[in-house]
């Protein structure tokens, strides 16, 4: 059986990072959230005040950062500089900076060559912004996910309530909108459906008819 690579990209909370696991697993594949370098990027910019404007005072601090994600119990442990940071990149400070530092070429340019490297073997299920454009430009299933907006605010607010963290419905619709324009309408690498990537709205569909649509074109790929 071939080891292929799945691109899946889209806009927040359109159910990436979910699918993204389930398929990984169903096919023993490795998962790499790539979304969650950037936040740990973001959290230790913040650590040491770093202003996210900054290109050159991030480019430095990322060349002496090691990011790690590890398989956990309960999914992927994020690994900042030795130290497990996998609650504290999702707070809305990181959540509401990370795409300002994640615009910057230089950044951007040493991330996706670790992504890269991550996934040079195949067998892997990547998400993020830029996989099928840019990181993974020759992965063998490429799918980007869409859903409202309304829809994806209230994904993360049933999440957030879940968890017990604050949330406010109108509040989180405006954030999400907000990183949505700024993901796509940066100039490096913006989020962008490939042109040889599937579009699916999941806005009415289930998780599971979501996975069941990928798996479908990812076993015709494997062969
Ligand atoms: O999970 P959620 O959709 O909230 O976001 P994420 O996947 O954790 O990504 C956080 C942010 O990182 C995005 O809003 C982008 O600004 C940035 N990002 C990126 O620029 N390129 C990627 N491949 C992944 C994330
Ligand atoms: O990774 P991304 O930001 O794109 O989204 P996510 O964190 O995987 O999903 C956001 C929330 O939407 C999670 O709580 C999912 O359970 C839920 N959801 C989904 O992912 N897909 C659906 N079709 C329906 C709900």
């Amino acid at each position: 059986m071939k080891n292929i690579s799945i691109a899946i990209d889209g806009p927040a909370a359109a159910g990436k990072s979910t699918v993204a696991k389930i398929i990984a697993e169903k096919l023993s594949y490795i998962y790499i959230d790539t979304g969650a370098m950037y936040r740990a990027l973001t959290y230790k910019a913040k650590l040491q005040q770093i202003d996210p404007e900054n290109e050159l005072d991030l480019i430095g601090l990322l060349k002496n950062t090691t990011i790690e994600l590890l398989p956990g119990d309960e999914g992927q442990l994020i690994y900042l500089d030795g130290q497990n940071v996998t609650t504290e990149i999702r707070t809305s400070e990181v959540t509401n900076s990370v795409s300002t530092v994640s615009k910057h070429k230089l950044v951007r340019e040493e991330m996706v060559e670790r992504q890269q490297r991550f996934g040079k073997k195949g067998g892997v299920v990547m998400d993020g912004r830029d996989i099928g454009t840019h990181v993974l430009p020759e992965a063998e299933v490429k799918v980007f996910l869409l859903a409202s907006v309304e829809e994806r605010a209230a994904r993360r607010h049933a999440e957030n309530i879940k968890k017990g963290f604050p949330s406010e419905l109108e509040q989180l619709m405006a954030e999400i909108a907000n990183r949505d324009k700024l993901d796509s309408e940066r100039e490096v690498a913006p989020l962008k459906k490939a042109a040889d990537a599937m579009e699916i709205d999941t806005t009415s569909l289930s998780i599971d008819q979501v996975v069941e649509k990928i798996m479908e074109i990812a076993i015709e790929r494997i062969g």
